[in-house]
């Protein structure tokens, strides 16, 4: 009888712990949003790229990735802009986020471009583009 309420007993407490959301540890809320997630597919090649464009005739194939990443990555962004602070006016705030976010697409397409045509210095100068617009765009955007 003791060994069976202790047994009730523990699966109980099993149950509790296992339905109980400890924030501490990460829940639910500490999913990535969209946003979040399409920052991150561009961080990732954003930062691969660095090390690539110093020789891309040989990084051809990563260089094509990383470019085709980073577009996919603003195109996703492009839909996803965070909601305009109390002071600003809310066609302004989207329409320069998205416009931002496009002139990363566009620096991506460029870089892409230039890789196709071997064109290194070309290369070099998207990548610098891509980066001005997304300093740019998180000095406005990013909180
Ligand atoms: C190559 C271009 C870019 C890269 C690599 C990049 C990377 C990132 C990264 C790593 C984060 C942090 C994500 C996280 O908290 O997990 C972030 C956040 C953010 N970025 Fe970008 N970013 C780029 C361009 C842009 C542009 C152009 C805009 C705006 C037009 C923008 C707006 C934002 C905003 C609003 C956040 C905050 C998202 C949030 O926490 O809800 N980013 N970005």
């Amino acid at each position: 009888m003791r060994t069976k309420t202790l047994l009730t007993g523990l699966l109980a407490a099993t149950l509790l712990v296992s339905t109980t959301s400890f924030s501490f540890l990460g829940s639910q809320d500490d999913e990535p949003t969209p946003l979040q997630q399409a920052m991150v597919k561009m961080q990732g090649s954003q930062k691969a790229m660095r090390q690539l464009i110093a020789d891309p005739a040989t990084n051809k194939a990563a260089l094509l990735r990383a470019c085709a990443m980073i577009q996919e990555g603003a195109h996703a962004g492009f839909s996803l802009a965070p909601k305009a602070p109390a002071d600003a006016d809310e066609n302004q705030w989207r329409i320069g986020y998205q416009r931002t976010m496009l002139a990363v697409l566009d620096a991506a397409l460029e870089c892409e471009l230039a890789v196709h045509a071997g064109d290194a210095e070309g290369v070099a100068a998207a990548y610098k583009k891509m980066g001005e617009h997304k300093k740019a765009g998180h000095d406005t955007y990013q909180k």
